[in-house]
């Protein structure tokens, strides 16, 4: 990480770390493109930045209110996903958002000083509503207050915490985009200083983007996923089906490892030697694709074999698990009733709580 943004934590007047924060919504079991696309990187944010890392319940609900049955196993499974790749409790704090209400508390103040038009213009707003809100289709509907609101909700997850930093896919910098200026709006109506809310910068990760077995980048809507928890054999299967070069047809076809999807996973989890050895033995037929892809599985499965150890311990104790995503909740609540205090002094709010009383 080389970017040379001025750090909040030095706007703020105290010395860093910068603060980073990112959350993600509880789908279920994480994919290798959410491995490789986030945690993978939060795993070594936490040992540099001062972290919060949350799992955005709320957020699900925006699109997956219909049916709440699985939020609860969801946001399990996304726990023991975290905890498996490395996110440390003792360095990070790991919370649920919805046992942070100081969330909900900034995003209802948002509402007030936010332009519809701000929100109606956010681009995934209308793409999302094309691609699954057709109910006639049996879409769901997604016409609805919370789901408009869903990137001002995020503005008040990473506002709480007056966040440095936000690492996330390029998918989200407009919800970044639109959370700086929330900031800059509010800040302009309720000015105080130093600033109540620093502006936020995206943190772009560098992060390939990784196929899936059709060949089409890996997501859970395609169904193409290779899981984080997936055993052995199931691995080896997925990607033993995956598409490669489709001009490689025959056996005694050379092949070009540059238009294939199962090659781009090689230059992710192989070695340099491995990956030699695939382009020689791919573009002079020397090798066939199952083999290639043998090489592959053996590269994923030794990459996930310390992770699925540990989802296992803590699989094993999953009130443990809970116990950890409270202790963090509780973290994140201290922190972001900070920023509420400050949030209503500069709106001339009355305060909860009288001041001096220790809390
Ligand atoms: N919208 C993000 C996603 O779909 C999840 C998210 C919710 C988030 N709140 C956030 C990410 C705050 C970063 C910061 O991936
Ligand atoms: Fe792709 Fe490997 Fe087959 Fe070459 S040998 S086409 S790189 S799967």
């Amino acid at each position: 990480m080389t970017e040379s943004i001025q750090s909040n934590a030095s706007q703020h007047g105290n010395p860093l770390p910068k603060r980073v924060l990112s959350g993600m919504r509880p789908t279920g079991k994480l994919h290798l493109g959410n491995y490789m696309g986030a945690l993978y990187n939060w795993v070594r944010l936490q040992r540099e930045y001062e972290c919060y890392f949350f799992i955005a319940d709320w957020h699900a609900l925006t699109t997956d209110y219909a049916d709440t049955s699985n939020v609860k196993q969801n946001i399990l499974d996304v726990a023991l996903d975290w905890l498996g790749a490395g996110l440390d409790p003792d360095r990070a704090t790991l919370f649920v958002q919805s046992w942070v209400p100081q969330h909900a508390e900034l995003h209802l103040l948002f509402s007030m000083i936010t332009p519809l038009g701000w929100l109606e213009r956010v681009p995934s707003y209308k793409e999302q509503q094309q691609q699954i809100g057709d109910v006639s289709a049996g879409g769901k509907d997604l016409s609805t207050y919370g789901f408009l609101g869903y990137p001002l909700l995020q503005s008040a997850d990473i506002l709480i915490y007056q966040a440095d930093l936000v690492p996330v896919g390029q998918d989200q910098v407009a919800h970044v985009e639109l959370t700086r200026e929330v900031a800059r709006r509010f800040n302009f109506f309720y000015p105080a200083k130093p600033l109540v809310l620093p502006e936020p910068q995206a943190l772009l990760t560098p992060s390939p983007k990784l196929p899936g077995t059709d060949g089409r980048k890996m997501s859970k809507s395609y169904g193409n996923t290779v899981l984080m928890s997936d055993p052995e054999p199931v691995i080896r299967q997925k990607l033993k089906t995956m598409v490669t070069d489709p001009a490689r047809i025959r056996r005694s076809d050379p092949g070009n490892p540059d238009v294939c999807p199962v090659f781009d996973l090689h230059k992710i989890f192989s070695s340099p030697e491995t990956q030699q050895k695939v382009r020689e033995g791919c573009t002079s037929a020397g090798i066939g694709c199952i083999e290639c892809k043998g090489w592959l599985a053996d590269a994923v499965v030794a990459e996930l074999a310390p992770i699925q150890e540990r989802r296992r311990e803590f699989e094993a104790k999953p009130d443990h698990v809970w116990e950890v995503l409270r202790e963090g909740s509780a973290r994140a609540r201290s922190r972001a009733d900070q920023t509420m205090q400050q949030v209503r002094d500069a709106m001339h709010l009355p305060q909860i709580e009288p001041a001096g009383v220790a809390r």
